[in-house]
C-alpha cells in the first residue's frame, strides 16, 4: 500500500492518504497534550507502544465480534486502518470514579461503580469537548439515535472484554474514552486508539498509575509506567 499525502495532524497521530481510497495510515506520534492542548510534551517511546497496544487490543475485540478500523501494523509507528468519517463524539465509559468525574461531582477517585457509566462529549477543542447527552448529540446531527444505541453497546462490550483483559495482567481498568467511525456504506465501527494516552490503568495491588495521568498530573516515570504497561499486554495478549 502506497503512502501519499498527509491529510490530518491531530495532537497524537498523523494521518495519511494511501493509494486506496478505503484505505488510511495512521503515524503515532511522540507527543502528549493535555487540558486540550494547554500542557504540551514529549512521552519518549509513546508512539511505538500506542500503535502496538492499540492494534493488539483492537484484533483482540474484533474477534469478540466488535467491529474496528484496523487493519495492519506497517510498521513501529503506522498502520494501516479503514477510512472512516469520525463520529464528532468522545464516549468514556468508567468503572471507577476518577478524573473529570471527581472533579464534576466533587468525590474522591476510587470509588468502585456497581454499574459502569457512560457519557458523551462533544468533540470540539474550540469549545472544550463540552459534555452532551444523546438527545443533544441527536439535536446537533452529530449521530442518528440508531448509532448512539449502536455505539452505547458496542462501548459497554468493549469494557467487558478490555476489564477481563486488563485484569489477566494485574491492571484495574479505570475508564477510557472511544471514538466510533463510519465506512463509507455508513457500518459504525471503533476507530481512533485504545492505549495508556486514552484509558486509565491502575496497577491492581499497588493503585500505582499506568497511563497518561502521569504525565497530566506531573507524576514523573512517565516512560516507564508506559513501558510497564505494555509489558504486561506483551505477556498476557
Ligand atoms: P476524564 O476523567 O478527564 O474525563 O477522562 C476520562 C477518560 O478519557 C480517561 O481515561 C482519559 C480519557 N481521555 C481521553 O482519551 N482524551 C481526552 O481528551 C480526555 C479529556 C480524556
Amino acid at each position: 500500500m502506497e503512502k501519499k499525502e498527509q491529510l490530518y495532524e491531530g495532537k497524537a497521530k498523523k494521518v495519511y492518504a494511501t493509494s486506496d481510497p478505503e484505505r488510511l495510515i495512521v503515524d503515532y506520534k511522540d507527543d502528549a497534550t493535555a487540558f486540550n492542548g494547554l500542557k504540551k510534551g514529549t512521552i519518549s517511546g509513546k508512539g511505538v507502544i500506542n500503535n502496538r497496544m492499540s492494534n493488539r487490543l483492537m484484533a483482540m475485540l474484533e474477534k469478540r465480534g466488535i467491529p474496528t478500523h484496523y487493519v495492519q501494523e506497517l510498521s513501529e509507528r503506522e498502520t494501516l486502518v479503514k477510512k472512516v468519517s469520525i463520529v464528532p463524539l468522545e464516549v468514556i465509559i468508567r468503572n471507577i470514579s476518577a478524573g473529570s468525574f471527581s472533579k464534576r461531582y466533587g468525590v474522591e477517585e476510587g470509588i468502585v461503580f456497581e454499574t459502569p457509566t457512560i457519557e458523551f462529549s462533544y468533540k470540539n477543542d474550540d469549545l472544550g469537548d463540552p459534555l452532551l447527552n444523546s438527545y443533544h448529540a441527536i439535536a446537533l446531527k452529530l449521530a442518528a439515535p440508531e448509532e448512539i444505541e449502536t455505539i452505547k453497546n458496542y462501548a459497554f462490550r468493549v469494557n467487558d472484554a478490555l476489564k477481563a483483559f486488563w485484569s489477566t495482567c494485574g491492571v484495574t481498568l479505570v475508564d477510557f474514552k472511544l471514538e466510533f467511525g463510519r465506512l463509507s456504506d455508513g457500518t459504525i465501527v471503533l476507530a481512533d486508539e485504545i492505549s495508556p494516552d486514552t484509558c486509565r490503568l491502575w496497577d491492581a495491588k499497588t493503585g500505582e498509575k499506568l497511563d497518561k495521568d502521569r504525565f497530566r498530573r506531573d507524576m514523573g516515570g512517565v516512560e516507564e509506567a508506559y513501558a510497564e504497561i505494555m509489558k504486561r499486554l506483551e505477556e498476557h495478549l
